[in-house]
């Protein structure tokens, strides 16, 4: 018998835990893959009116990843529901829209509107500045975070998935408070935010100067994130960061995630998803784990040593 990876994540039912990451998915990936078989389709983000996007470039390669300042450029919520929308709808994979806002009655009046369009969930993309404030992404602070969980919340009967910034100092608390305000799963987490510079050239590589920095070098302070949300709240955490194997998605199990994304790695490789579903379960068959169950937080049943800070605290 090979391990179950059927699971329920955040009020939705997942063939197995592997998702793609928001912006690093696109229907163009059916030359190569069957999104049928994809346990969810997670769409890059929406936002409220239509977006140009940041000055290129938008990406470039650093050592242990990529760097990108896309700038979610888009026609805005109406085109995304009269001509994204219907692209994957044909695959038959349940579809988490991501969306994104300059203000959380915007934030509301997207589920809203999404309400009525066959999703599996919204997944609230609140790494984005907060214009009605200070600038700075909603998830930098408890009470901008908890505003748009709840209107969002008051706006739809969806699952609604808060996908919070790693650039906080204060990840446990953000978490804790969009579990309060009503999110029905945390994904952990958006890019870091991060600068290179080509030293001959003295310019910044991105358009944009500084950008999100993502893939393998992100992901032990990604599991590190994961590992101190699981342990404070009660709903499901996605992990994200970094992940290119089915080595990594056992590691952010461990950490306590019950499911989780893959970006940057589609990139390098596009059939990943797949490739990393085939590693767990070899993962797991190879040493008779039949449930992911027995390996979800499996790092918390160790004895924390005498001393060790809570893990709010920094070390
Ligand atoms: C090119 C690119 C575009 C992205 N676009 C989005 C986006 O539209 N919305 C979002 O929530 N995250 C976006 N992300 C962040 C990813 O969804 C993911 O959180 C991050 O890349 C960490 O995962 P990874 O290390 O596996 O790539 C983007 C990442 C990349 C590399």
């Amino acid at each position: 018998m090979s391990v179950v990876l059927e699971t329920v994540c955040g009020g939705v039912r997942l063939r197995s835990p592997i998702m793609p990451a928001s912006g690093t998915f696109s229907h163009e990936m059916e030359n190569v893959l069957d999104l049928g078989q994809l346990s969810a389709l997670v769409l890059k983000t929406t936002t409220y009116t239509s977006r140009r996007g940041n000055p290129v470039p938008r990406v470039t390669e650093t050592s242990f990843g990529m760097l990108n300042s896309i700038g979610i450029p888009g026609g805005g919520i109406q085109h995304f529901v009269a001509n994204e929308l219907p692209k994957y709808r044909r695959s038959g994979a349940p579809i988490v829209a991501s969306i994104s806002a300059d203000t959380a009655a915007q934030f509301g009046e997207m589920a809203a509107i999404l309400s009525d369009e066959g999703l599996a969930a919204i997944e609230l993309n609140i790494s984005c500045p907060n214009i009605e404030a200070d600038g700075q992404a909603f998830a930098m602070s408890r009470e901008a975070t908890a505003r748009v969980v709840a209107t969002a919340r008051r706006a739809t009967t969806l699952p609604l998935w808060a996908k919070l910034t790693p650039n906080t100092g204060e990840i446990v608390n953000i978490a804790k408070a969009a579990e309060s305000a009503g999110a029905d799963a945390l994904v952990v987490a958006n890019t870091i935010l991060a600068l290179a510079i080509d030293a001959d050239s003295r310019r910044a590589e991105l358009g944009n100067i500084m950008g999100g920095l993502s893939g393998p070098g992100v992901k032990p302070i990604i599991l590190r994130m994961v590992y101190q949300c699981a342990r404070k709240v009660s709903i499901p955490i996605i992990g994200c960061g970094g992940i290119s194997s089915g080595r990594d998605v056992v590691e952010y199990l461990l950490a306590g995630a019950t499911t989780v994304q893959v970006g940057t790695e589609s990139f390098r490789d596009p059939t990943a998803l797949v490739r990393i579903e085939r590693e767990l379960v070899e993962f797991c068959d190879g040493r008779g784990i039949s449930s992911l169950r027995e390996l979800i937080g499996g790092l918390m049943v160790q004895d924390a040593p005498a001393g060790a800070p809570d893990v709010d605290v920094a070390p």
